[in-house]
């Protein structure tokens, strides 16, 4: 959470971090700040939105070569200019904006009170700053070696950028659990939270690592670890386009990203999946196949629309490959004493790869010894590079806050490696896993197709945007595409909404029902079918609104529900990758009928680095 830019070079540096900044406000969006470097420091932020930082300083001095910027998620301190980043020290000096949180902070703070300090804002990062800036001062030390020692008292997670006006053309960064990605130009250096604010100037960049402090000049880049020790940086090369992060003619990103699924998913198949000659090709499942086949147990790791995935996966995996396997929410995970033993597989399941709450169960699992399998979208992030092996989900940045597209390929993901792991060990045969892939091959077309008529949900959403609650209806592969469509509703539209079983809907939520409550049902055709028609009649007698996502040429469903949208058949191991579609653009048409801005909805943020 929180964006964080930084530039030092030839150009004016402010329209390359105002921009820079636009691209990461998926990360947050309470407030927004600069501070640039020109014959002193000049800092402006706002609250809001970074337009209205852009509004704010039309008129004003923005001419420097250095500079840094911040869009915030608020975590201490509510959004307010005056807790917006960037925070000025108490000389004046130095200007530091930060992605994290600062666990001790409350102590450090009374030591500096007792000192004489005083604080404008009550944010953890103004405590840190004047931390490091009272050690420079009583050390006579540089600002690197300040922040050095500062580093080793302070507990939490950081991704810092400080400028010092003494010292016009430097950056000086670190990082502990939050991201710091650097671009590598000629005579020219960009710092970001991820590469979209860098990928348009350099296509070379180099992922910090966590304890490593990076001095970062226009001609420079030196990388240390906390020891005072160099590092070689290990400059790698960006594979993202443009046009990927941009809207290109969609009102929203999360429309585009909707409507790139047949693409996305395609991307995530090729170069694996070749169903004629019937193999899948995994380098991270190839090279541990017999970890993976002799697992006793896989435990699947994630947050949020990822823990959804691993919910369909533990049915797929369970089916095909006959290996018990659990779901955990991972800031669950992390805090009890989980059982790992020897043979356990964990599979991390994140679109960012930053999680915080993942990244930190990974590494606690890690160091007992589980071996740890990452499926993650986000290139070269912090659990993609943790992981003792992975498969990347190639759905390209996703910037909609709510995730869509990366859903749809994590599915793809595990379902290509549950096929693989289960034609291995025998526990599925040849003739449903030749079909399995074929169909699976079919599914971008499908979904291609399944977008190509969509103005009915837009019609539903118009009908329903008024109800208060909506509940989610599912059986078997379907029950956690209800939870993810009862998710992307209360994320998007702010509708209060539950995703349940079918079935489970007669313990309690069925107290419910009246003819106000729209009841969502995932109902195509599978071997559950039968069951959840009864489930429908039992929500109609009692006057319930039946919305149903159908298979196509379904009779039955379409015959008791009020409204229906279709998706192409599928076999039910993969009829997820098409049911959830509909629901993705339901609550998109129900934020738009509502006036929300979707893709920036009110207290979120794309890629939550605090637990
Ligand atoms: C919902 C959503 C979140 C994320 C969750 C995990 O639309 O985006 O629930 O799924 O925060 O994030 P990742 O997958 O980045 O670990």
């Amino acid at each position: 959470m929180c964006g964080i830019v930084g530039y030092t070079g030839k150009r004016e540096a402010y329209p390359v971090i105002l921009k820079g900044l636009k691209r990461l406000e998926y990360r947050g969006y309470d407030s927004a700040g600069v501070a640039l470097l020109n014959n002193g420091l000049k800092v402006y932020k706002k609250k809001g939105k970074v337009a209205e930082l852009e509004d704010s300083v039309v008129g004003k001095d923005l001419h420097a070569f250095t500079g840094i910027g911040h869009t915030r998620w608020a975590t201490h301190g509510e959004p307010s200019d005056r807790n917006a980043h960037p925070h000025s020290s108490a000389s004046g000096n130095i200007a530091m904006i930060h992605n994290g949180i600062i666990e001790n902070y409350t102590s450090i703070k009374q030591e500096l009170i007792n000192k004489g300090y005083t604080f404008t804002s009550d944010t953890d990062t103004e405590v840190l700053l004047n931390f490091i800036e009272d050690i420079k001062k009583n050390n006579e030390s540089s600002l690197e070696e300040a922040l050095r020692i500062a580093l080793k008292r302070v507990v939490g997670a950081y991704c810092i950028l400080l400028i010092d006006k003494d010292d016009p053309e430097t950056i000086i960064a670190a990082r502990k659990g939050s991201p710091l990605v650097i671009g590598i130009g000629k005579g020219e250096h960009f710092l970001a939270s991820d590469a979209t604010p860098i990928v348009e100037y350099t296509k070379e960049v180099v992922y910090v690592n966590d304890y490593e402090i990076a001095i970062v000049k226009p001609d420079q880049l030196i990388l240390k670890n906390l020891g005072n020790e160099k590092q070689t940086p290990f400059i790698q090369k960006l594979d993202i386009e443009l046009a990927k992060i941009e809207k290109g003619g969609y009102d929203h990103f999360m429309l585009k990203e909707i409507y790139e699924q047949p693409e996305t998913i395609h991307d995530c198949l090729r170069g694996r999946l070749n169903s004629a000659a019937g193999t899948i090709t995994m380098g991270g499942v190839e090279s541990n196949l017999q970890a993976l086949t002799d697992a006793n147990r896989i435990v699947m790791v994630a947050c949020g629309t990822s823990w959804h995935a691993g919910l369909i996966a533990e049915y797929i995996f369970e089916e095909l490959c006959r290996i018990p396997v659990e779901v955990e929410y991972a800031s669950e995970f992390r805090y009890r004493n989980p059982v790992i033993n020897k043979g356990d597989v964990i599979i991390a399941i994140s679109q960012s790869g930053e999680t915080a709450d993942t990244l930190v169960a990974l590494e606690n699992a890690k160091e007992k010894g589980a071996f740890i399998f990452g499926v993650v979208n986000a290139v070269g992030s912090s659990i993609a590079r943790m992981s003792n092996a992975g498969a990347y989900t190639h759905a390209g940045p996703e910037i909609g806050v709510a995730s869509t597209k990366a859903f749809t390929g994590q599915l793809a993901v595990l379902t290509m490696m549950a096929l693989k792991i289960g034609y291995a060990k025998g526990t599925i045969d040849e003739r449903r896993y030749m079909q399995l892939l074929r169909e699976l091959d079919e599914i971008p077309e499908k979904v291609k197709q399944l977008l190509q008529n969509t103005s009915n949900i837009e019609k539903i959403a118009n009908k329903y945007k008024d109800a208060e609650d909506f509940l989610y209806l599912g059986r078997g592969y379907n029950f956690p595409v209800a939870l993810e469509g009862a998710l992307k509703l209360k994320e998007i539209s702010y509708i209060h909404a539950e995703g349940y079983p079918a079935a489970e809907m007669k313990h309690g939520p069925i107290a419910l029902v009246d003819e106000n409550l729209p009841v969502v049902f995932v109902a195509t055709k599978d071997s559950y079918y039968e069951k959840i028609v009864s489930n429908v009649q039992e929500i109609k007698a009692r006057r319930g609104k039946v919305i149903a996502v159908a298979s196509e040429g379904d009779k039955v469903i379409p015959g008791m529900a009020d409204d229906v949208m279709y998706v192409p058949d599928a076999d039910e191991i993969l009829a997820p990758l098409l049911s959830v579609i509909p629901l993705q653009l339901l609550s998109y048409y129900v934020g738009i009928a509502k006036g929300i801005d979707v893709d920036k909805p009110r207290n979120l943020a794309k890629s939550v680095t605090v637990e």
